[in-house]
């Protein structure tokens, strides 16, 4: 794992969408695992900048969300496909046809979780997955206790989760107690992960997922397992770290990292 800090948390989602925009300027026929909440906005903000003064074109790319909310339709404007579009696709030159989300309205939860993981197989695989880390440390929404073998499925969210989300909703009571979402060991399937964390109330589970121990208690703490993973935070999310020196010097002296100092 590497770990990154930049100055603020726009310096923080910048450095995210460059290292989105160059994976996908490597390899133009890229499956890009997606993720949602305010910390990504602004890295979607910035990617539509790029993809507008043609530094990174989208025009293969194919997408695949980590999570959706059951029983709510694409047009609702708290579902995740309204945000993605909102944020990102209706911005720039993808093809929809390509932009996958969980099927918020199936029918059938264990069959919409079993099409869900046979399209990302069918596409070959994500080679790329972004995430953010909820305040209880959940990944998508695998939420604490959540296998780290877990594949895409339903899941009730916790009532924190539904405390902290529900204020989006109007009235709060309207939203959904239960998601599909990817699972743990749908996420470490990805051949890269690129996790970005902002804010000083994020920085106690910020420290529990890169340093703490490993436990399904803190699903993202499972990032620890993948062999390629670069955490983004802000100065505010790293204030708890103790690894940091080492954290700097390697972003300072590593050949790799030269183009994004
Ligand atoms: C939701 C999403 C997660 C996301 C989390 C954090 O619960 N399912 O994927 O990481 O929110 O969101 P925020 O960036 O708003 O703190």
């Amino acid at each position: 794992m590497e770990v990154i800090i930049q100055p603020d948390a726009a310096a923080a989602a910048r450095l995210t969408a460059r290292l989105i925009a160059d994976a996908v300027k490597a390899k133009p026929a890229f499956n890009l695992g997606l993720a949602t909440g305010a910390t990504m906005e602004s890295v979607y903000a910035e990617l539509a900048a790029m993809n507008k003064r043609g530094e990174v074109d989208f025009s293969r790319v194919s997408t695949f969300n980590l999570d959706e909310y059951i029983g709510l339709p694409p047009e609702d404007k708290n579902s995740y496909r309204y945000y993605m579009n909102f944020h990102l696709f209706d911005k720039i030159n993808i093809d929809k046809q390509n932009t996958h989300l969980p099927d918020g309205m199936a029918a059938d939860e264990v069959a919409e979780g079993a099409r869900y993981e046979a399209a990302i197989k069918q596409a070959g695989g994500l080679d790329l997955q972004l995430l953010g880390i909820g305040s209880d440390g959940h990944i998508g929404f695998n939420e604490p206790l959540s296998s780290f073998a877990s594949r895409t499925r339903a899941k009730p969210l916790t009532p924190a989760t539904y405390r902290q989300n529900s204020i989006y909703f109007d009235p709060p009571e309207t939203m959904p107690m239960r998601a599909f979402t990817m699972g743990v060991g749908t996420i470490l399937d990805a051949k890269r992960i690129v996790m970005l964390i902002t804010g000083a109330k994020k920085a106690g589970i910020a420290a529990k997922a890169i340093e703490g121990p490993l436990t399904s208690m803190v699903t993202g703490s499972a990032i620890q397992l993948h062999p390629s993973v670069v955490v983004i935070l802000d100065e505010g999310a790293a204030s708890q770290l103790t690894m940091r020196e080492y954290y700097d010097w390697v972003f300072a002296n590593e050949p790799k990292w030269k183009n994004y100092r």
